[in-house]
Protein backbone atom coordinates (compact mmCIF):
# COMPACT_ATOMS: atom_id res chain seq x y z
CA UNK A 1 0.00 0.00 0.00
CA UNK A 2 1.85 3.06 -1.20
CA UNK A 3 1.68 5.74 1.28
CA UNK A 4 -1.82 5.49 2.54
CA UNK A 5 -2.03 6.11 6.34
CA UNK A 6 -5.18 5.07 8.20
CA UNK A 7 -6.62 8.13 10.11
CA UNK A 8 -9.75 8.84 11.99
CA UNK A 9 -12.87 6.76 12.27
CA UNK A 10 -15.78 7.91 10.00
CA UNK A 11 -18.27 6.13 10.45
CA UNK A 12 -19.39 2.83 11.95
CA UNK A 13 -22.23 0.74 10.13
CA UNK A 14 -24.00 -2.32 11.37
CA UNK A 15 -21.19 -4.90 9.76
CA UNK A 16 -18.43 -2.54 9.16
CA UNK A 17 -16.74 0.78 10.43
CA UNK A 18 -15.02 3.61 7.95
CA UNK A 19 -11.57 5.13 8.93
CA UNK A 20 -10.59 8.59 6.62
CA UNK A 21 -7.09 7.88 5.22
CA UNK A 22 -4.35 10.93 4.24
CA UNK A 23 -5.28 10.81 1.01
CA UNK A 24 -9.27 12.59 0.75
CA UNK A 25 -10.47 10.07 -2.19
CA UNK A 26 -9.86 7.10 -0.36
CA UNK A 27 -11.11 4.88 2.80
CA UNK A 28 -10.30 2.23 4.77
CA UNK A 29 -13.49 -0.16 5.27
CA UNK A 30 -13.28 -2.90 8.55
CA UNK A 31 -15.01 -5.62 8.48
CA UNK A 32 -16.94 -6.78 11.79
CA UNK A 33 -18.40 -10.37 12.57
CA UNK A 34 -21.34 -8.39 14.20
CA UNK A 35 -24.43 -9.42 12.58
CA UNK A 36 -28.22 -8.13 12.68
CA UNK A 37 -31.18 -8.69 11.22
CA UNK A 38 -34.87 -6.69 10.78
CA UNK A 39 -33.25 -3.48 11.11
CA UNK A 40 -31.33 -3.80 14.10
CA UNK A 41 -33.51 -5.56 16.58
CA UNK A 42 -31.65 -8.94 16.27
CA UNK A 43 -28.28 -8.93 17.28
CA UNK A 44 -25.51 -11.39 17.37
CA UNK A 45 -21.87 -12.28 16.11
CA UNK A 46 -20.79 -14.60 13.58
CA UNK A 47 -17.18 -15.76 14.51
CA UNK A 48 -15.45 -15.00 11.31
CA UNK A 49 -17.20 -13.62 9.52
CA UNK A 50 -15.91 -10.19 8.63
CA UNK A 51 -12.88 -12.09 7.36
CA UNK A 52 -15.24 -14.06 4.80
CA UNK A 53 -17.16 -11.19 3.92
CA UNK A 54 -14.00 -8.81 3.29
CA UNK A 55 -12.46 -11.25 1.31
CA UNK A 56 -15.59 -13.23 -0.35
CA UNK A 57 -16.25 -9.16 -1.48
CA UNK A 58 -12.65 -8.24 -3.08
CA UNK A 59 -12.60 -11.21 -5.20
CA UNK A 60 -16.36 -10.69 -6.44
CA UNK A 61 -15.63 -6.92 -7.26
CA UNK A 62 -12.21 -7.86 -9.16
CA UNK A 63 -13.94 -10.10 -11.60
CA UNK A 64 -16.92 -7.91 -11.94
CA UNK A 65 -14.30 -5.49 -12.45
CA UNK A 66 -13.20 -7.30 -15.28
CA UNK A 67 -16.43 -7.82 -16.48
CA UNK A 68 -17.28 -4.22 -16.73
CA UNK A 69 -18.45 -3.24 -13.70
CA UNK A 70 -16.58 -0.48 -11.70
CA UNK A 71 -16.66 -0.84 -8.30
CA UNK A 72 -15.10 0.97 -5.58
CA UNK A 73 -11.78 -1.64 -4.80
CA UNK A 74 -8.60 -0.26 -4.75
CA UNK A 75 -6.23 -2.78 -2.65
CA UNK A 76 -7.18 -5.55 -0.01
CA UNK A 77 -4.79 -4.20 3.44
CA UNK A 78 -5.44 -7.05 5.65
CA UNK A 79 -7.69 -10.06 6.24
CA UNK A 80 -10.67 -7.72 7.76
CA UNK A 81 -10.01 -3.87 5.56
CA UNK A 82 -9.61 -2.91 2.26
CA UNK A 83 -8.35 0.38 0.82
CA UNK A 84 -11.20 1.84 -1.52
CA UNK A 85 -12.46 4.79 -2.90
CA UNK A 86 -14.37 7.48 -0.94
CA UNK A 87 -18.14 7.70 -2.50
CA UNK A 88 -21.65 9.11 -1.17
CA UNK A 89 -23.73 6.11 -1.30
CA UNK A 90 -26.78 6.08 -3.36
CA UNK A 91 -29.52 5.56 -0.68
CA UNK A 92 -30.91 3.31 -2.54
CA UNK A 93 -31.15 -0.75 -1.79
CA UNK A 94 -30.97 -2.30 -5.31
CA UNK A 95 -32.09 -6.11 -4.65
CA UNK A 96 -32.07 -8.55 -8.17
CA UNK A 97 -34.29 -11.74 -7.05
CA UNK A 98 -34.08 -14.62 -9.30
CA UNK A 99 -36.44 -17.07 -7.46
CA UNK A 100 -39.12 -16.04 -4.57
CA UNK A 101 -37.69 -15.84 -1.33
CA UNK A 102 -37.96 -13.81 1.49
CA UNK A 103 -39.99 -10.55 1.90
CA UNK A 104 -40.74 -10.68 -1.82
CA UNK A 105 -42.81 -14.28 -1.07
CA UNK A 106 -44.26 -13.17 2.12
CA UNK A 107 -45.69 -9.92 0.03
CA UNK A 108 -46.53 -11.66 -3.00
CA UNK A 109 -48.05 -14.81 -1.57
CA UNK A 110 -45.40 -16.86 -3.44
CA UNK A 111 -43.78 -20.17 -2.08
CA UNK A 112 -40.03 -19.57 -1.52
CA UNK A 113 -37.97 -21.24 -4.25
CA UNK A 114 -40.20 -20.69 -7.04
CA UNK A 115 -38.04 -19.56 -9.82
CA UNK A 116 -38.97 -16.51 -11.23
CA UNK A 117 -39.71 -15.94 -15.01
CA UNK A 118 -37.74 -13.08 -15.39
CA UNK A 119 -35.24 -11.45 -13.27
CA UNK A 120 -36.78 -8.75 -10.52
CA UNK A 121 -34.80 -5.20 -10.36
CA UNK A 122 -36.45 -4.12 -6.97
CA UNK A 123 -35.44 -0.67 -4.87
CA UNK A 124 -35.56 0.01 -1.34
CA UNK A 125 -35.28 3.65 0.28
CA UNK A 126 -31.65 3.31 2.46
CA UNK A 127 -33.46 4.72 5.50
CA UNK A 128 -33.51 3.02 8.99
CA UNK A 129 -35.77 5.06 10.67
CA UNK A 130 -38.41 4.06 8.58
CA UNK A 131 -37.24 0.51 8.01
CA UNK A 132 -35.91 0.59 4.40
CA UNK A 133 -38.93 0.86 2.66
CA UNK A 134 -39.98 -0.83 -0.51
CA UNK A 135 -39.66 2.26 -3.39
CA UNK A 136 -39.83 2.22 -7.11
CA UNK A 137 -38.23 4.33 -9.74
CA UNK A 138 -40.85 7.25 -9.45
CA UNK A 139 -40.17 7.81 -5.48
CA UNK A 140 -36.54 7.86 -6.01
CA UNK A 141 -36.92 10.24 -8.95
CA UNK A 142 -39.47 12.74 -6.93
CA UNK A 143 -37.43 12.00 -3.92
CA UNK A 144 -34.29 12.99 -5.64
CA UNK A 145 -32.36 10.11 -4.41
CA UNK A 146 -30.97 9.66 -7.90
CA UNK A 147 -31.73 11.14 -11.45
CA UNK A 148 -32.96 9.28 -14.09
CA UNK A 149 -29.23 8.56 -15.69
CA UNK A 150 -28.00 7.13 -12.67
CA UNK A 151 -31.06 4.96 -12.13
CA UNK A 152 -30.40 3.78 -15.65
CA UNK A 153 -26.64 3.00 -15.31
CA UNK A 154 -27.60 1.08 -11.40
CA UNK A 155 -29.91 -1.21 -13.27
CA UNK A 156 -27.69 -1.54 -16.47
CA UNK A 157 -24.82 -2.60 -13.83
CA UNK A 158 -27.23 -4.59 -11.81
CA UNK A 159 -28.11 -7.11 -14.62
CA UNK A 160 -24.69 -7.31 -15.44
CA UNK A 161 -23.70 -8.14 -11.74
CA UNK A 162 -26.55 -10.83 -11.91
CA UNK A 163 -25.55 -12.35 -14.93
CA UNK A 164 -21.73 -12.46 -14.12
CA UNK A 165 -22.70 -14.10 -10.43
CA UNK A 166 -25.20 -16.26 -11.93
CA UNK A 167 -22.86 -18.24 -13.78
CA UNK A 168 -19.99 -18.05 -11.07
CA UNK A 169 -22.39 -19.26 -8.30
CA UNK A 170 -23.34 -21.75 -10.50
CA UNK A 171 -20.22 -23.43 -11.33
CA UNK A 172 -19.66 -23.79 -7.25
CA UNK A 173 -22.90 -25.65 -7.05
CA UNK A 174 -24.90 -22.65 -5.72
CA UNK A 175 -27.45 -20.89 -6.57
CA UNK A 176 -27.46 -17.25 -6.47
CA UNK A 177 -31.79 -16.87 -5.38
CA UNK A 178 -31.67 -13.11 -4.88
CA UNK A 179 -28.68 -10.21 -3.68
CA UNK A 180 -28.91 -6.68 -2.50
CA UNK A 181 -26.16 -4.00 -3.94
CA UNK A 182 -25.40 -0.22 -3.05
CA UNK A 183 -23.84 2.24 -5.32
CA UNK A 184 -21.71 5.06 -4.86
CA UNK A 185 -20.89 8.38 -6.77
CA UNK A 186 -17.59 9.69 -6.39
CA UNK A 187 -16.41 12.97 -6.13
CA UNK A 188 -16.60 13.96 -10.17
CA UNK A 189 -20.13 12.10 -9.50
CA UNK A 190 -19.44 8.28 -11.35
CA UNK A 191 -21.45 6.18 -10.63
CA UNK A 192 -19.45 2.74 -9.31
CA UNK A 193 -20.70 -0.51 -7.11
CA UNK A 194 -19.80 -0.04 -3.87
CA UNK A 195 -20.64 -1.35 -0.22
CA UNK A 196 -20.29 -5.59 -0.02
CA UNK A 197 -21.22 -8.89 -1.93
CA UNK A 198 -21.13 -11.94 0.84
CA UNK A 199 -23.60 -14.36 2.44
CA UNK A 200 -24.62 -11.27 4.70
CA UNK A 201 -26.09 -9.60 1.41
CA UNK A 202 -27.02 -12.60 -0.69
CA UNK A 203 -29.15 -15.97 -1.05
CA UNK A 204 -27.15 -18.86 -1.82
CA UNK A 205 -28.51 -22.57 -1.94
CA UNK A 206 -26.62 -25.63 -2.74
CA UNK A 207 -27.60 -26.14 -6.17
CA UNK A 208 -28.43 -29.88 -5.73
CA UNK A 209 -29.41 -29.93 -1.65
CA UNK A 210 -31.08 -26.48 -1.33
CA UNK A 211 -29.60 -26.11 1.64
CA UNK A 212 -29.29 -22.53 2.87
CA UNK A 213 -25.11 -21.14 3.23
CA UNK A 214 -26.20 -17.54 3.69
CA UNK A 215 -27.67 -15.56 6.48
CA UNK A 216 -30.48 -16.56 6.48
CA UNK A 217 -29.42 -19.41 8.71
CA UNK A 218 -28.82 -16.26 11.38
CA UNK A 219 -32.17 -14.53 10.52
CA UNK A 220 -34.03 -17.94 10.90
CA UNK A 221 -31.94 -19.07 14.24
CA UNK A 222 -31.13 -22.70 11.86
CA UNK A 223 -27.88 -22.77 13.57
CA UNK A 224 -24.98 -23.74 11.56
CA UNK A 225 -24.72 -20.18 10.43
CA UNK A 226 -20.53 -20.07 10.64
CA UNK A 227 -20.42 -23.83 8.86
CA UNK A 228 -22.33 -21.78 6.11
CA UNK A 229 -19.94 -18.87 5.69
CA UNK A 230 -16.90 -21.00 5.90
CA UNK A 231 -18.23 -23.18 3.10
CA UNK A 232 -19.01 -20.50 0.92
CA UNK A 233 -15.42 -18.92 1.75
CA UNK A 234 -14.32 -22.66 0.01
CA UNK A 235 -16.41 -22.56 -2.62
CA UNK A 236 -15.62 -19.65 -3.76
CA UNK A 237 -11.97 -19.19 -3.11
CA UNK A 238 -10.98 -22.84 -2.85
CA UNK A 239 -10.13 -22.58 1.36
P1 LIG B 1 -35.52 -9.65 1.36
O1 LIG B 1 -36.15 -10.83 0.68
O2 LIG B 1 -35.56 -9.74 2.85
O3 LIG B 1 -36.08 -8.35 0.85
O4 LIG B 1 -33.97 -9.66 0.97
C1 LIG B 1 -33.55 -9.61 -0.37
C2 LIG B 1 -32.03 -9.74 -0.43
O5 LIG B 1 -31.39 -8.64 0.15
C3 LIG B 1 -31.48 -10.97 0.30
O6 LIG B 1 -30.45 -11.53 -0.49
C4 LIG B 1 -30.91 -10.42 1.58
C5 LIG B 1 -30.51 -9.03 1.21
N1 LIG B 1 -30.70 -8.06 2.29
C6 LIG B 1 -29.65 -7.29 2.70
O7 LIG B 1 -28.54 -7.40 2.19
N2 LIG B 1 -29.86 -6.37 3.69
C7 LIG B 1 -31.07 -6.19 4.29
O8 LIG B 1 -31.19 -5.34 5.17
C8 LIG B 1 -32.17 -7.01 3.83
C9 LIG B 1 -33.53 -6.84 4.44
C10 LIG B 1 -31.94 -7.92 2.84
Amino acid sequence: MANVVKGEQLYEGKAKKVYATNDPDLVIVDYKDDATAFNGEKKGTIVGKGVINNRMTNFMFKKLEAAGVPTHLVEELSDRETLVKKVSIVPLEVIIRNVAAGSFSKRMGVPEGKELLTPILEFSYKNDDLGDPFINDYYALALGLATKEELDTIAKYAFAVNSFMVDFFKGVGVDLIDFKIEFGKTSDGTIILADEISPDTCRFWDSKTHEKLDKDRFRRDMGGVEDAYQEMMKRVLGE
